[in-house]
């Protein structure tokens, strides 16, 4: 059966086209956006959420969705799990649907498990902008019933019973993404630098058609997405590390979204959408100085 009443936790760029996506198809949508940046509470009005208090939220969710940056979304579950308890509501579902390692999911399952909740381990690979295409991969006990989204608009594909299985697939997938932002950007820079930008492009073309435009999108995200994507990074460097591998290429992209986010050059958008485009962006980041050696 479809849900009902879904709350997001919060309404940043992807939770806001979540909340447009799921209003469509006739759920109410719920956030609890106090003490939340003014532009978020902006994108929850745009989108046309209601924001209450979080006790409100967990009584009255069928789902609750935690769409963060990495580094919230531990805290974000203590939280629902305290206010959970606080309203005396047993097995809540709850969906992390963030790029954090399988360690985190499995410290947030433990969380929700204290607190009586039900918890699904869950990933979204696809643009927030084109969430009709993007699928939400799902693992853990109660996954099956995820698939309830899909009559909300939502692909769903389950990957197995087991918490830590889709955190670890998109985990690996994100150091895909993430690598090739920061691997073209790069070389672009030094391509600029060199004043063989549209040269090499070309030739990248020739050689890997498609790849450059592929990856155009998320470097020209990166002045708004760079700390978030830095964080996830570190997540999969984490997740190695905890299997005994260590990462080499993973720390390095951590390192070039730090220093990208450390330019602070983005301005997040009140309504989800994206702007500029691959030639600005380099741009911008050039005359920011990134890369530059500094005595
Ligand atoms: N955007 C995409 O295209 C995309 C694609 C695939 C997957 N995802 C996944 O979606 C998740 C969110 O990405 P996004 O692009 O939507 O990021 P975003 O635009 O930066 O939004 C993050 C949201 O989390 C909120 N937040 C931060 N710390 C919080 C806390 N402690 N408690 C509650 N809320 C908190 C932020 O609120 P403030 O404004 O107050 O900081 C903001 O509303 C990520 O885990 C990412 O992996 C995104």
């Amino acid at each position: 059966m479809a849900f009902q009443k879904i709350g997001i936790l919060s309404i940043g760029e992807m939770g806001y086209h979540w909340a447009r996506l799921l209003k469509e198809h006739g759920v109410e949508v719920m956030t609890s956006s106090r003490g939340r940046s003014e532009v978020t509470q902006k994108r929850a009005e745009n989108a046309g959420v209601r924001s209450v208090s979080l006790s409100r939220l967990v009584s009255e969710a069928d789902l609750i969705v935690s769409i963060v940056v990495p580094s919230a979304a531990r805290k974000i579950a203590s939280q629902v799990g305290k206010a959970l308890s606080k309203v005396g509501r047993k097995n809540c579902l709850y969906l992390d649907a963030n790029a954090i390692s399988p360690m985190t999911a499995d410290a947030i399952g433990q969380v929700l498990c204290q607190a009586q909740a039900s918890f699904v381990d869950g990933c979204i690979i696809g643009s927030a902008a084109r969430l009709a295409n993007a699928v939400v991969y799902v693992s853990g006990p109660r996954a099956d019933e995820l698939r309830a989204l899909q009559d909300s608009g939502l692909s769903v594909q389950v990957l197995g019973p087991a918490t830590g299985q889709a955190s670890a697939f998109k985990i690996v997938y994100a150091g895909l993404t993430k690598g090739l932002q920061g691997l073209l950007t790069e070389l672009l820079l030094g391509a600029r630098k060199f004043d063989l930008l549209r040269e090499i492009m070309r030739r990248y073309e020739e050689s890997f058609p498609g790849l450059v435009s592929k990856v155009a999108s998320g470097i020209s995200s990166l002045p708004v997405h760079a700390g978030r994507r830095a964080e996830e990074m570190r997540e999969l460097r984490q997740t190695f590390r905890h299997h005994g591998l260590k990462a080499v290429i993973a720390p390095a992209t951590q390192k070039m979204l730090e220093q990208i986010a450390a330019l602070d050059c983005g301005k997040p958008s009140e309504t989800g959408g994206r702007e500029g485009d691959l030639l600005e962006t380099l741009e911008l980041f050039f005359q920011s100085g990134l890369l530059q050696e500094r005595d």
